[in-house]
């Protein structure tokens, strides 16, 4: 690998070269974490969005949306929603939202900016995110939210009338809520002209995105009023500081991506000058293992290798593991941050001057024929490889795939995830909110037809939408209620009449976070031994009841956790959604009960909302070859599930991840006549000689 790496040219200053956090003066609006409040002055009036500051300002006053590109880390995020606030907008009680894709960009920006404008993050400056909810209803002015969670607003008040301005960031990632929400507020400044739109991003079709929100329908609407601001969204664009990045290709494909990186990084550390290593892979698994491999080297390496801090950055991270990405690097060491591709755009790392690029996302497919969404590890588009090397901001990042393959088979840009998605989800929130001719919506990208028939075919089977496609009372409102994929929310309410609400529910908490397991790179039987001593002949959700359980005997025990490869910071988060989730059982009316030991009712409430996802295991199959009922697919239960190479006759899974097979993660047995109980119309006319009557 050092063969790519040429020595560089001398690297500008850091800002904290001059301006680190020792605090000279005592300013008298000084933040917890130490810095000089002047410096963080000084520092905003340099980020390339301030001499903006007036353009952006006027152009939001006068125009009803206004689309501003500009690249990572000129200042869009931290600093546009500031300058509103400066100018007035947040006066008079009123609100300023900035969205995000991500769940983790949105707390990180939100944390910086409470902190460069003096204030406690959750008063004047808030965010919002999926079960976590920062803000404060009488002090916050600036908030940080998902789209999906202003999604979720609308859902209580339509017109979102206590924001002022709406800013949808990272607009160019296309996110499903994304899209939803581009339509959806175009349609809410009919009704409310006052309200002003920023849509921002740091590659963005600009041209595109001003015709979708300039179209003839809104220009009749607002063309009467002589002071209306102006319905031709305006365009901004901000010049960047325009580092040149040197860009090294790796001379031929690599075997094995990971083992590539550590190489690439202790080569990089070994030979370059200082500065912070900003790696790109695709997920929690491999991003561990390779912080596990580099913190050995490192520690093999001997003394030039002892400088390296080795981090993961992913969602899902604590809020401690997260402090210590983005927190300065101590002298004299080196960072390297492991990132999945949320540091691609959401996020700025001072400091890094070298970038790795695996080439490769974890990324949703969707295939509407076979009914499978799978997440499969996919070559990044050519936009997101620039964006990944401009992170480098400064000189000199590294890639390691081939020039030939970035040239021929790269795409040049994604595919907005509403045209590789399964749309249950994103139907079901329009209809929630009585957009009823889902076709005729006014998407900025129109979601495949039979995509949208399969999402409404499941859909009326969950018992959520009526003959007439609308919702239904009281199940699809309430389904429609629960802030979790449809599937999920069936099952929650399916258990209240099987009395097991209390299990489905620790159940749905531990399934909306990635692991509740320690990842174990070199100590997998350990892992394994350790999965052993909870192990349920059931399947894997209730394998999660039995740890569930465990942790609690231990009086919620860190080190009961490390000792059962069990993930504490997971376990924590388990039992603060799990309540959140009781509150809103509560809140549409389920009654909390425990079924003790009653298992079949758990698997049927399982079966309940994940029927479509049955399969049977082949009779002549010894490799654990199973088809799923609706297609016929070929799929195999994922290693790390306890019913691995058990291989129970008919199983269902959560969801499928893809490598060299289609494998079923979290993995529960079931008696098929369920089936047919709780989903007659969905299997009644498909393959009727799978299901035994
Ligand atoms: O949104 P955009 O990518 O244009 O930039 P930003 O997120 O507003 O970041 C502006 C600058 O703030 C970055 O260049 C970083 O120097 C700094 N920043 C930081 O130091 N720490 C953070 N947690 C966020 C931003
Ligand atoms: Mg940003």
């Amino acid at each position: 690998m050092a063969q790519f790496w040429k020595p560089g040219t001398e690297r500008p200053p850091l800002l904290d070269d001059e301006e680190g956090g020792i605090l000279l003066y005592s300013a008298s609006r000084s933040s917890s974490s130490g810095y000089n409040h002047v410096s963080i002055e000084k520092q905003r009036q340099r980020l390339p969005v301030f001499r903006y500051r007036t353009s952006i300002l006027y152009l939001v006053e006068t125009h009803a949306a206004t689309i501003i590109v500009g690249e990572t880390g000129s200042g869009k995020t931290t600093q546009i929603p500031q300058y509103l606030k400066e100018a007035g907008w947040a006066d008079g009680g009123r609100v300023i939202a900035c969205t995000q894709p991500r769940r983790l960009a949105v707390q990180a920006v939100a944390s910086r900016v409470a902190e460069e404008m003096g204030v406690k993050l959750g008063e004047e400056v808030g965010y919002t995110i999926r079960f976590e909810d920062l803000t404060n209803r009488d002090l916050t002015r600036i908030k940080f939210l998902t789209d999906g969670v202003l999604l979720r607003e609308m859902m209580e008040d339509p017109l979102l009338t206590k924001y002022s301005v709406i800013m949808v960031d990272e607009a160019h990632e296309r996110s499903i809520s994304t899209d939803i929400l581009l339509g959806l507020l175009k349609k809410i400044q009919r009704r409310r002209p006052e309200l002003r739109l920023i849509i921002s991003s740091a590659t963005i079709e600009a041209k595109s995105m001003a015709a979708f929100f300039h179209n003839s329908k809104k220009r009749r609407g607002l063309e009467g009023e002589q002071r209306g601001p102006k319905t031709e969204p305006a365009i901004l664009s901000v010049e960047g500081r325009g580092f040149n990045v040197q860009v090294f290709y790796a001379e031929e494909p690599v075997p094995d991506y990971i083992q590539a990186i550590v190489s690439t990084v202790m080569s990089i550390h070994d030979q370059e000058p200082m500065g912070d290593i900003l790696v790109f892979l695709t997920g929690q698994d491999d991003i561990d293992t390779a912080v596990q491999l580099l913190t050995e080297e490192a520690q093999n390496n001997g003394k030039p290798s002892s400088g390296l801090v080795v981090l993961p950055l992913y969602s899902g991270l604590s809020r401690a593991d997260q402090d210590l990405v983005f927190s300065p690097t101590p002298r004299g060491k080196r960072k390297v941050v492991i990132s999945t591709n949320i540091a691609e755009t959401s996020l700025t790392l001072e400091g890094v001057v070298y970038v790795v690029d695996s080439g490769f996302s974890k990324q949703r497919f969707y295939n509407p024929i076979s009914d499978i969404e799978n997440l499969v590890v996919a070559p990044i588009s050519k936009a997101s490889a620039r964006q990944r090397a401009g992170r480098a901001g400064r000189v000199r990042p590294g890639k390691l795939y081939t020039e030939e393959h970035f040239v021929k088979e790269m795409s040049a840009e994604g595919i907005p995830e509403m045209q590789r998605s399964n749309l249950v989800s994103c139907v079901i929130q329009l209809k929630a909110l009585g957009i009823d001719n889902i076709l005729g919506f006014d998407w900025p990208a129109s979601p495949s037809p039979e995509a949208m028939i399969r999402a409404l075919e499941v859909l009326y089977s969950l018992g959520v939408l009526d003959d007439d496609a609308k919702l239904t009372s009281p199940t699809g409102f309430q389904i429609a209620e629960i802030p979790l994929d449809p599937m999920i929310s069936k099952m929650i309410l399916a258990s209240n009449q099987l009395g097991c609400s209390e299990e489905i529910i620790t159940i749905a908490a531990v399934l909306s976070i990635q692991s509740i397991w320690i990842s174990a790179r070199g100590q997998q039987k350990q892992l394994d031994e350790a999965k052993l001593r909870f192990a349920a002949a059931e399947g894997d959700h209730v394998t999660f009841l039995n740890v569930y359980k465990g942790f609690l005997q231990s009086g919620k025990s860190s080190k009961w956790c490390n000792k059962n490869f069990v993930n504490y910071h997971a376990m924590r988060k388990v039992i603060e959604i799990r309540e959140q989730l009781r509150r809103i059982a509560l809140r549409i009316g389920m009654v909390l009960k425990s079924c003790e030991s009653d298992m079949q009712a758990v698997r049927k409430a399982v079966t309940a909302g994940f029927f479509a996802n049955a399969c049977r295991l082949e009779a002549f199959s010894h490799s654990g070859m199973y088809k799923t009922l609706r297609s016929s697919q070929e799929v195999y239960i994922h290693p790390s599930s306890v019913l691995f190479r058990v291989n129970p006759k008919w199983v269902i899974y959560h969801s499928i991840v893809s490598t060299d097979r289609q494998y079923m993660r979290n993995v529960i047995s079931l008696d098929p006549s369920w089936l047919l109980e709780a989903a007659p119309h969905f299997y009644q006319h498909q393959q009727p000689n799978s299901i035994p009557h």
